[in-house]
């Protein structure tokens, strides 16, 4: 359909060069099926607003415009946020079907799973899904099937937690934040889980179904944790501020999944660079915009893990960061 299109464009883009060639400068009959029918319509839709999620799509649409696809020129973009709601989530991605957008760039893994529920034949770009193959996107990594493909901000639990280790090495217990009803998070807490049993460390979990509820877990595991984990959950990571502001009274240190969550508080983690995440996105869609079949497109993972630390928790709970850590972080915030 895409081929159709861009032919659809260039025949156009041929008619009105010969026409202004042969001098002819009036808007001519041609003018009545103008461009904007001719716009290429993309979805974005985003589970939630939170700091990285916004970093994503900003990323995508830069780059995408760098990429000669540029919002209100050649293509539109229609963005839409659900506010962490499920309902938003498929009331949005029924619009963008009937209305037969060209694509579907879904951000986070629960907008991602609206997006495959409601259709099988616009191309969806999902963006930042922790477990595209767990969470029921995709058949596997390298060859997605279908009209689904995207990228992956798979991290290591294993390498989280060594870090941990690093900066506080009395660690025993360890208690699990995160949403249960994320997908993105299961097989990271699984991980989690494998490293503890490995090492001889134990985990307690509290687990929230939606951002009111992220309080009183982390509230019930000071006294019970020795640090809190929370994976790359969209539910934990909305409400950062306040997991931050519980966890540093109870002086328990937070280690998270995403960069943005060390930003809003948390204490470290060995995370991967969210623009470049949204500028692969970019780049895929990119690809199936010039024709390629979504389904064939290996799903993006990144594989380079950077350190980021937050001098002011650590100062706020008394932990000293080694200085070799310290000199390891791509970015400490203050
Ligand atoms: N990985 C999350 C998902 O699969 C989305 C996400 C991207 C995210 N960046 C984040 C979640 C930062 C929390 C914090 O749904």
């Amino acid at each position: 359909m895409k081929r159709a299109v861009s032919i659809t464009v260039s025949l156009l883009l041929a008619v009105m060069l010969l026409v202004s060639a042969a001098g002819c400068s009036s808007a001519g009959d041609n003018a009545s099926q103008s461009p904007a029918e001719e716009q290429i319509k993309i979805g974005i839709v985003q589970i939630v607003e939170h700091p990285s999620l916004n970093t994503i799509r900003e990323a995508f649409i830069d780059h995408l415009a760098e990429l000669g696809y540029k919002d209100g020129e050649n293509i539109i973009i229609d963005y839409q946020n659900a506010q962490n709601d499920q309902t938003n989530l498929k009331t949005i991605c029924q619009k963008f079907s009937n209305n037969r957008y060209d694509m579907i760039v879904a951000i986070a893994t629960p907008s991602a799973q609206a997006a495959v529920g409601e259709t099988k034949e616009i191309p969806v770009v999902f963006s930042a899904c922790t477990d595209p193959v767990g969470s029921g996107l995709v058949d596997s990594l390298e060859k997605p099937g279908g009209n689904v493909t995207g990228t992956s901000d798979a991290v290591s639990a294993e390498q989280i937690m060594e870090l941990a280790m690093r900066i506080t090495p009395n660690v025993k217990t360890i208690g699990a934040l995160y949403n249960s009803g994320e997908t993105n998070s299961i097989s990271v807490i699984n991980d989690l889980k494998e490293y503890a049993a490995k090492n001889g460390l134990t985990v307690v979990e509290a687990t929230v179904s939606n951002s009111s509820e992220v309080q009183q877990a982390t509230a019930s595991l000071a006294g019970k944790a020795d640090a809190i984990f929370s994976p790359i959950d969209n539910t934990i990571a909305s409400a950062m501020p306040v997991v931050a502001q519980v966890a540093n009274q109870a002086k328990i240190p937070v280690y998270v999944g995403a960069d943005s969550m060390v930003k809003d508080g948390g204490l470290a983690t060995c995370g991967i660079n969210y623009v470049e995440l949204g500028q692969e996105t970019a780049n895929i869609a990119a690809q199936i915009l010039e024709g390629a079949n979504p389904g064939d497109i290996p799903v993006k993972t990144m594989k380079d893990m950077q350190i980021y630390l937050n001098k002011t928790t650590a100062d706020a709970i008394g932990v000293t960061i080694p200085e070799d850590v310290l000199n390891e972080a791509v970015e400490i915030f203050e």
